[in-house]
């Protein structure tokens, strides 16, 4: 043995007695059967069975790091939350990117919106924005979040996407026209994590200190730059580098070229909500800058890379009910079922215990719950009483709500969002397509059409009623896009 040799610590087991060796299993007799009294074994054949957790039911692919916000501009006229109380204060934070539709295995390459969830480790307890890289999205109701899903997912019977599926869905649901429409546009393959920019894509609430409150929706825009793939520059890098994006992250920190994003909020002072053009809380529509200019607000450093991945990145939740005073929701539709949503899957996917992890606990205060015990429960509460109202000097309530209440008129019942003066589910395509210069709408038309025409010949009847959406949202993009169709399903 060398002296470096004689200076490595002792291999053990999980419970810590040395290992006498970990090359070969203990057998009765040379060549024999395996001794149940091997232990090393059986511990490392079980640990082994049981590292994966479920992963993310969506955005499963993904890779995170840590950063800095600074805040860069007073907003304390319009919340009062104590991370943005002045402008210097920095507070730590963790992002983390992700596609949708593929698994953990994933490439990163591929056409899909991108997630952008970041949590801020606040003073006031960890606030979340669970956003994505598009400020719309393709439903406004939760309850058609999982059919939604479904679609692009896996088939019961194929095993794989679905041409049929997504084009039946989107098809019987008019409000994604707008949503697809960006995702089928040049911004939908981003070549990077850092090359794109990141939205709250809800509208949410925030709350001065004189109770005031507004309606804001939260943009980032990457210093980087935008920069996008083509399909075809897509579909050679997912097959050449599958954790192209990760990857490309990783090391740009490891070089300390951190990436950062400049950080604004549309801002609608609360009296604007009922009467303003476009249902505030739809998420199929966005506010026109020239309603509500951006009122820009921070930067966003990202710093540090997560030494453990499983640790840091698979075991990190985010979850959009986690607010700090002076931010809350919105009536949205799809927030409300995602305020429930996120916390369940964590429960489910990391355990009870999900929220006192490193990555996700607060950094810059601490939990104080009555909430005990359960599934790998660390014992950080000691002695401490664990019921309320207490007599032993335990923590007690605030008697201030996060936010602001909000009137609500009417009866319970299914309602469909209200409509305002200037909506429907094609306006705003409409305007994103006329908005595009003739080689973007080419490119469009070719990205859509190569798709739709992959829905199985049998099935006109879905590829029609997806164009009839396109259609409804611009002549001239619906008449390009069926020609385009129609010519390559005769090459069928
Ligand atoms: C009602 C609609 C939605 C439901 C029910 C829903 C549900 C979920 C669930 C269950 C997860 C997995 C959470 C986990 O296992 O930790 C998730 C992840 C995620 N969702 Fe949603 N989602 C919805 C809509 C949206 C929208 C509109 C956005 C963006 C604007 C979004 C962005 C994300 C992101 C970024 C993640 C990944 C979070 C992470 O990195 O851990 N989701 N969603």
């Amino acid at each position: 043995m060398t002296t470096q040799d004689e200076l490595r610590p002792t291999l053990t087991t999980e419970s810590g007695a040395p290992v006498a060796d970990n090359q070969n299993t203990e057998t009765a007799g040379t060549g024999g059967p395996a001794l149940i009294q091997d232990q090393l074994l059986f511990e490392k054949l079980a640990h082994f069975n049981r590292e994966r957790i479920p992963e993310r039911v969506v955005h499963a692919r993904g890779a995170g790091a840590y950063g800095t916000f600074t805040v860069t501009a007073d907003v304390t006229p319009w919340t009062r939350a104590a991370f943005l109380s002045e402008v210097g204060k920095q507070t730590e934070t963790f992002l983390r990117f992700s596609t949708v539709a593929g698994n953990l295995g994933a490439a990163d390459a591929v056409r899909d919106p991108r997630g952008f969830a970041l949590k801020f480790y606040t003073e006031q307890g960890n606030y979340d924005l669970v956003g994505n890289n598009t400020p719309v999205f393709f439903i406004k109701d939760a309850i058609k979040f999982p059919d939604f899903i479904h679609t692009q997912k896996r088939d019961p019977y194929s095993g794989s996407q679905e041409a049929d599926n997504v084009w039946d869905f989107w098809g019987l649901s008019p409000e994604s026209t707008h949503q697809v429409t960006w995702l089928f546009g040049d911004r939908g393959i981003p070549a990077s994590y850092r090359h794109l920019d990141g939205f709250g894509s809800h509208t949410y609430q925030w709350q001065n200190e004189a109770g005031e409150h507004f309606w804001v929706k939260y943009h980032f825009k990457t210093d980087q730059g935008i920069k996008n793939l083509t399909q075809a520059e897509a579909n050679k890098l997912a097959g050449e580098d599958p954790d192209s994006h990760q990857r490309d992250l990783r090391e740009a920190i490891e070089r300390g070229e951190f990436p950062t994003w400049t950080v604004s909020v549309q801002i609608m002072p609360a009296a604007d909500a009922a009467t303003y053009r476009f249902n505030p809380f739809d998420l199929t529509k966005v506010w026109p800058h020239a309603d509500y200019p951006l009122v820009e607000f921070g930067t966003l450093e990202l710093n540090r890379n997560p030494d453990n991945v499983f640790a840091e990145v698979e075991q990190s939740v985010f979850s959009p009910a986690h607010f700090v005073p002076g931010i809350g929701p919105s009536p949205d539709k799809m927030l409300q079922g995602r305020l429930f949503a996120y916390a369940d899957a964590h429960r489910y996917r990391v355990g009870i215990n999900a929220d006192h992890l490193p990555v996700n606990r607060p950094h810059a205060t601490e939990a104080r719950t009555n909430g005990r015990d359960g599934h790998l429960y660390d014992g950080r509460h000691g002695r401490q009483k664990n019921y309320e109202p207490n007599s032993f000097g335990g923590p007690v309530q605030t008697g201030r709500p996060l936010w602001s209440a909000v009137p609500v008129t009417g009866t319970t019942g299914n309602h469909e969002a209200p409509s305002h003066a200037e909506d429907d589910d094609f306006v705003q395509a409409g305007n994103l397509y006329r908005l595009m210069d003739d080689g973007a709408k080419q490119r469009l038309i070719e990205n859509l059409s190569g798709f739709i025409a992959k829905v199985s010949a049998d099935r006109d009847d879905i590829v029609e009623r997806a164009i009839e959406n396109f259609r409804k949202a611009d002549a001239d993009y619906g008449r390009r896009l069926e020609d385009a169709v129609r010519e390559l399903r005769k090459q069928k």
